[in-house]
């Protein structure tokens, strides 16, 4: 699997285990991304000379792929430049019909780009952020959803899977809840989409978002998937050209979906390369990609286990991530020695400050394993860790 992927050919030693900070981009899509710039180059939806209607066709075929991907239409996909502008436009829509008492609820689970655009809405607008009480090991439960939910729930703003713990919301059973009281959906999918098969449908959400650098895609290339008929009873948040049907000194009209919302030149290379993206994850196979990643993580999270100097925080769940730390050695300590072995996890707060609140925690270390890991990536993770204990006793800074 790792011939598949370039970075691996100079970095021959790499046991890269921080994809979901941002996942190894494949041959084929990094093709595909030069495929536009060596024979496209040009804008696209504006020009009407060849080149142009084929760069243009070629970003509606990407659209149609990953449409037929989530199970959406294709003008309910629209692009945008990473789940964070996604999920902060969701906030903005949603803004414009929220009112002073209104609640919004959202947890601590939160990675900051699902939390954070919420409470400038709050600011702004004197909403109520109901918070989801998290079990003690911090997940949301459908019991805990109800507790806060209500009449007064105008929105509901959760994440699908932890960025921190690999907890997994679930978001069928709270979509049908919160629709029951009438309250929109919105849903950050960074974490699950790279992992597992999502049918928007099925879920019945009413916003989605995701980024593709973390499935093997491009950077700068996100998807806010949106129902068409939300979509269509909202204004855009952003402005400029492409987006506009008529435009005069004191009114404008906007375009049908999902053009409304794509404003100025969006990200055409990368929408070549999220084209090939899917195109690989489907060859791959969502279902292998999920269970080889937890497989792996299983692997590595068994070994880790049996060392007494390991504190794991999410140990017993199904996930593709381990949060963990060596007691008394804090999270930066530790990747850095492991940077040392080229063990690349990462440490820190995750843009999850709330969450390591909760938990009492500064910082966690997370090992994140994707498809392309296997298991010699687990044994050296396992090793440089022993090497890392080993010093850190030697030095007598932890007994
Ligand atoms: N959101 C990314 C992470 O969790 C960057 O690491």
């Amino acid at each position: 699997m790792k011939e598949l992927f370039p970075v691996y050919s100079k970095n021959k030693d790499l046991v890269y285990l921080d994809s979901a900070a941002s996942s190894l981009k494949p041959k084929a899509v990094i093709d595909a991304i030069n495929d536009y710039y060596l024979n496209y180059s040009v804008n696209i939806e504006r020009g009407v000379y060849k080149l142009a209607l084929d760069a243009t066709k070629r970003v509606e075929e990407s659209r149609e792929n990953i449409a037929k991907f989530i199970n959406a239409n294709p003008e309910e996909v629209i692009f945008t430049r990473g789940a964070s502008n996604s999920l902060n436009m969701v906030a903005l829509m949603l803004k414009r019909i929220l009112h002073e008492g209104d609640e919004v609820i959202v947890s601590e689970l939160e990675h900051h780009s699902s939390f954070l655009p919420w409470l400038d809405v709050k600011r702004e607008k004197n909403i109520k952020l109901v918070f989801v009480p998290l079990t003690k090991e911090g997940k949301i439960t459908v019991e805990n959803f109800k507790s806060v939910l209500s009449s007064k729930t105008k929105a509901v703003c959760l994440t699908h899977v932890s960025n921190v713990l690999g907890y997994k919301t679930d978001v069928k059973e709270i979509v049908k809840l919160a629709h029951e009281v009438g309250a929109i959906v919105s849903i950050d999918g960074a974490q699950a989409i790279p992992h597992e098969r999502v049918d928007v449908k099925e879920l019945d959400v009413d916003f989605y978002s995701f980024s593709f650098h973390k499935m093997c895609g491009p950077t700068g290339l996100g998807i806010l998937y949106g129902k068409k008929k939300i979509l269509n009873s909202l204004d855009p948040v952003e402005f400029g050209g492409e987006m506009n049907d008529e435009v005069s000194k004191d009114s404008v009209t906007y375009k049908a979906l999902p053009y409304k919302f794509e404003t100025g030149t969006i990200p055409i290379a990368e929408i070549f390369g999220a084209n090939a993206t899917i195109d690989f994850l489907n060859e791959i196979g969502m279902d292998y990609i999920g269970k080889r990643g937890l497989e792996l993580r299983n692997m590595a999270l068994k070994e880790l286990l049996k060392l007494k100097e390991i504190e794991v925080y999410n140990g017993s769940e199904e996930s593709s991530v381990i949060a963990f730390n060596i007691k008394g050695v804090h999270s930066h300590d530790l990747v850095t020695a492991l940077a040392e072995e080229n063990v690349a996890v990462r440490a820190g707060h995750h843009c999850a400050e709330p969450l390591h609140r909760f938990l009492g925690l500064s910082a966690t270390t997370r090992a994140s394993f994707y498809f392309y890991n296997d298991e010699c990536d687990v044994s050296k993770f396992i090793d440089a860790v022993k090497k890392t204990i080993s010093f850190f006793k030697e030095v007598h800074y932890i007994d």
